[in-house]
C-alpha cells in the first residue's frame, strides 16, 4: 500500500480488521526499525482523537512525530496551478509537500470539505495534492470525502463487540446545528461494504448521500422503522449532498433517545465523536451501557498502528 486515503486502499480490509483484533489479543513488539522514522501531522482543521491517537500509535512504534496546525501556524497554501500568487496564499503545495517530505517518512493530512465548492470537495483536492507532490506516503486523517482511520477503528469495534454473527447495522442521520461534511458517513459505508456487513441507512428526505457510495444499500426515511431489530446504531450528521452543504431541517425529531433505542435488539450506540449532547443523542443514551463510542476512540490507536506498519513495510 502506497498511501492510505480510502478504506479500499488496504488490499484486504476485512482480513486486516481480523489481524488487528488478533494483535490486540497477542501484542508483539513491532519488527520494523522505526526509531529513526518521523510521522508528520498536518492539520488544516481541529482534532482531539485523530491527533492524539496518531501520536500515541507512533509512540507505540518508537517513531517520532512532528505536528503543525497549518491554518493557524503556517503559510496559507495555494492548491491551484498556473495562478499568479498575488493574494493571501504565500506558498504552493508543490513546494510545501516536497519540503515536508524531506522531514518526514509518512505525512498525515487532515483537511475537511469546505462545503461551498462541491467540485473541489469531490476532487478531494487538498489530500490528493499532497499525494501528488509529496515523495513519502500520505495517510488520510479525514479529508473532504473520507475518514478511513475512523472506519477501520469502527470495524474493529463492531467485530469485537457484536453479540451475533451477522449484526444489523444502522447508519442514522441525526441533527446538528452546523453543516457537516460527508466523510465519516462515506467511509463508514465503504467499510461496511468491504466487511460485508448488513447495513441500512436512515436519513430524512433530501439527505441522501452520494449515490455512488450508497449504491445497493436500503435507505429508509422513517428512523423508527430502521431501528427495529438493529444490533448497532451508528449516529452521524451530514449536510445535504444534492442541495450541497445545506441544512434544511431545524427540528430535533431525529435525535436518538432511549425510546428509539428500545426498538432495537439491545443495540450498541456508536459515534465517531465529538458528539453534541441532546442534539445527536440524549444524555441518557450516552450514559447507558449501550454507548461504545469511547471504545471506538480507543481503537483508533490500533487502527493507526496497523496502517503505519503497512505503509512502512514498503521500505523493507
Ligand atoms: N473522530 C475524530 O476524528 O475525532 P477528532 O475530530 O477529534 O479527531
Amino acid at each position: 500500500m502506497k498511501n492510505f486515503i480510502k478504506c479500499n486502499d488496504l488490499i484486504n480490509f476485512d482480513m486486516s480488521v481480523n489481524q488487528i483484533i488478533d494483535s490486540k489479543k497477542n501484542p508483539t513488539k513491532e519488527i520494523y526499525n522505526k526509531k529513526e522514522k518521523v510521522l508528520g501531522l498536518i492539520f488544516f482543521n481541529p482534532s482531539l482523537r485523530t491527533r492524539l491517537s496518531t501520536q500515541k500509535a507512533a509512540m507505540n512504534l518508537g517513531m517520532k512525530t512532528i505536528c503543525m496546525n497549518i491554518k493557524d501556524e503556517g503559510w496559507q497554501l495555494e492548491f491551484d496551478d498556473n495562478v499568479i500568487m498575488n493574494g493571501d496564499k504565500a506558498e504552493h503545495v508543490r513546494e510545501a509537500a516536497k519540503v515536508i517530505s524531506t522531514y518526514c517518512d509518512i505525512i498525515g493530512i487532515r483537511s475537511f470539505a469546505n462545503l461551498s465548492n462541491k467540485k473541489s470537495d469531490l476532487e478531494d483536492k487538498v489530500i490528493n495534492s499532497f499525494v501528488k507532490h509529496s515523495t513519502v506516503p500520505i495517510v488520510n486523517l479525514e479529508s473532504a470525502l473520507s475518514h478511513p482511520l475512523q472506519s477501520l477503528a469502527d470495524a474493529i469495534t463492531i467485530k469485537e463487540m457484536s453479540k451475533v454473527k451477522n449484526p444489523k447495522i444502522v447508519l442514522s442521520w441525526a441533527p446538528h446545528p452546523k453543516p457537516l461534511p460527508h466523510a465519516v458517513a462515506n467511509s463508514f459505508i465503504e467499510m461496511c461494504r468491504l466487511c460485508d456487513f448488513d447495513l441500512t441507512i436512515a436519513n430524512p428526505i433530501g439527505y441522501n448521500l452520494d449515490k455512488k457510495i450508497t449504491k445497493g444499500y436500503k435507505i429508509i426515511n422513517k428512523q423508527i422503522d430502521a431501528f427495529k431489530n438493529a444490533d448497532f446504531i451508528y449516529a452521524k450528521n451530514w449536510s445535504c449532498f444534492d442541495d450541497y452543504g445545506k441544512v434544511n431541517i431545524k427540528d430535533n425529531s431525529w435525535t436518538i433517545d432511549e425510546n428509539k433505542m428500545s426498538l432495537t435488539n439491545k443495540a450498541y450506540f456508536m459515534h465517531c465523536l465529538p458528539v453534541r449532547r441532546n442534539m445527536i443523542v440524549t444524555d441518557s443514551v450516552l450514559e447507558s451501557n449501550s454507548n461504545i463510542s469511547i471504545t471506538q476512540a480507543s481503537n483508533r490507536v490500533h487502527a493507526t498502528q496497523f496502517i503505519i506498519n503497512e505503509l512502512l513495510k514498503n521500505e523493507n
